[in-house]
């Protein structure tokens, strides 16, 4: 009863960057939903703004600096209002007690191990900087809001060994840690119970899962146990590191209706003195060989990358070889990057960088080579019949949905039916550059 005299609280979380972070974020909804709070509308609304931050480019660490600035007016004009700032950019050395400094109008900073001492706060624990140094440890029982229905995100990795030269992650998500077969399999069989029709485990490297473990848990290992929990749905996976791709996952990829014959597989760079100096540990011959491996075993794979233009030392030599091996391995899309120099990396301190205006330059021919090909390989699209989970409304068009065949390629279709969370089956008709429309033929 005392309820009903209390006002309702609302938060409005931000976030920023990869999958990791939207799947943290359901998770920091399940603590503040916990503590009573309930989701707000608009930032304008909120009692509790968290912003959920990303630091892989600078741009990106540009963009929330930004973001926090314009909140300030807001608590100025509403005092009670708690600014929460977590995720990858805090962890980073130092960075907490900066932001603090620079912003003294934010409430707490957590680093990303911690996130579960929002808690705490919560209960009215002081204000300030609550930063762990420490090689991270497992959040598995918090309570999560997921918001992605019918996809539900699983983490089954978190952390990263590899310190490629470029990355800032493995210093602000510590070692590799896995969670248990048994533990990724029970929330699997959970998700599966509650209507979860698209289950994406989640890694900085999901091929290294179970390593750690030191008990013989492998991901390939993993891949069967949960390909065989009864039910209708999907599994997909990312990120893939290339040195660690084993020949039991593409034959468990292979072998399962129910893996996603999508692979995102991270080539960075096509020469081989360039994935040196990045530390990736494979050549480019290797990598030409693993796509050639994958695509024979399973013709039907859509192979998926992200590649970084102007690492230090990219001659116009390295990057033509990047741009070959595009040609060769036919991607079905790629996320391209500008490199960005993140303090604490070894590529901080290389002295031979790529001038700006070579990286805008190179970035634009590797986009323009892209482009062409994702159109060309739509085309062969066309007339073929796919398996589609609906996964949401297109609201640019009218009575419009979309969603994933199973190689990953986005699909729009029309129907005047609600069809979300449903799986159809989808002529394609035509393709546009990124994504492909077609006519729904069948509904389950
Ligand atoms: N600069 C630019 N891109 C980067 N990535 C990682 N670190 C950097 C950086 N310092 C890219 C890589 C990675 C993706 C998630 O982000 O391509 O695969
Ligand atoms: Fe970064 Fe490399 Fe680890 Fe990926 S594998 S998170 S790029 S260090």
């Amino acid at each position: 009863m005392i309820k009903s005299f209390m006002m309702d609280k609302y938060y409005f979380i931000m976030t920023y960057g990869c999958q990791m972070n939207i799947h943290e974020s359901e998770k920091l909804a399940g603590i503040l939903e916990e503590t009573g709070y309930l989701p707000a509308q608009s930032v304008a609304d909120a009692d509790i703004i968290v912003l959920n931050t990303c630091c892989i480019r600078e741009t990106a660490e540009q963009k929330i600096i930004g973001h926090i600035g314009s909140l300030k007016k807001l608590k100025k004009n509403k005092p009670a209002l708690k600014i929460i700032l977590c995720g990858c950019m805090t962890q980073q050395n130092g960075k907490g007690l900066e932001i603090k400094e620079k912003f003294p109008f934010v409430d707490y900073i957590l680093g990303t191990h911690n996130i579960g001492d929002l808690r705490s706060l919560l209960s009215g624990g002081a204000g300030g900087v609550f930063v762990e140094d420490t090689d991270g440890y497992i959040n598995d029982d918090l309570p999560v809001t997921r918001t992605s229905m019918p996809n539900a995100w699983v983490n089954i990795i978190y952390g990263c060994n590899n310190f490629c030269t470029y990355c800032i992650v493995p210093y602000v998500r510590g070692r590799e840690r896995s969670r248990t077969m048994d533990s990724v399999k029970a929330e699997v069989e959970r998700l599966v119970k509650e209507g979860y029709k698209e289950i994406t485990l989640l890694g900085q490297n999901v091929n290294s899962y179970g390593h750690d473990l030191n008990d013989g848990t492998t991901f390939a290992k993993l891949l069967n146990l949960l390909a065989d929990i009864p039910g209708k749905f999907r599994l997909r996976f990312m990120t893939s590191h290339p040195k660690d791709f084993t020949d039991d996952v593409i034959d468990a990829i292979a072998s399962h209706d129910k893996i996603c014959k999508h692979i995102h597989l991270p080539v960075q760079s096509g020469a081989t003195a360039i994935l040196k100096a990045m530390n990736r540990k494979y050549s480019r011959e290797d990598y030409l060989a693993l796509v050639a491996k994958i695509k024979d075993r399973i013709p039907s794979v859509g192979i998926t990358t992200d590649i970084m233009v102007g690492f230090n030392g990219e001659s116009e030599r390295d990057f033509e070889d990047t741009l070959d091996l595009v040609e060769k391995c036919r991607f079905s899309g790629a996320f391209c990057f500008i490199y960005s120099k993140r303090k604490g990396t070894a590529g901080y301190n290389m002295t031979n960088i790529v001038q700006y205006e070579v990286k805008k330059e190179r970035i634009k021919r590797l986009l323009a080579l892209q482009n062409k090909i994702t159109r060309e390989e739509n085309k062969k699209y066309i007339g073929n019949v796919f398996e589609i989970l609906v996964e949401d409304i297109n609201d640019r068009f009218e009575n419009t949905y979309c969603g994933r065949t199973d190689c990953g390629r986005l699909v729009n279709f029309k129907s005047d039916a609600d069809i979300r969370n449903k799986f159809v089956k989808v002529r394609v008709t035509r393709g546009a550059t990124a994504t492909l429309w077609g006519e729904v033929t069948e509904v389950e």
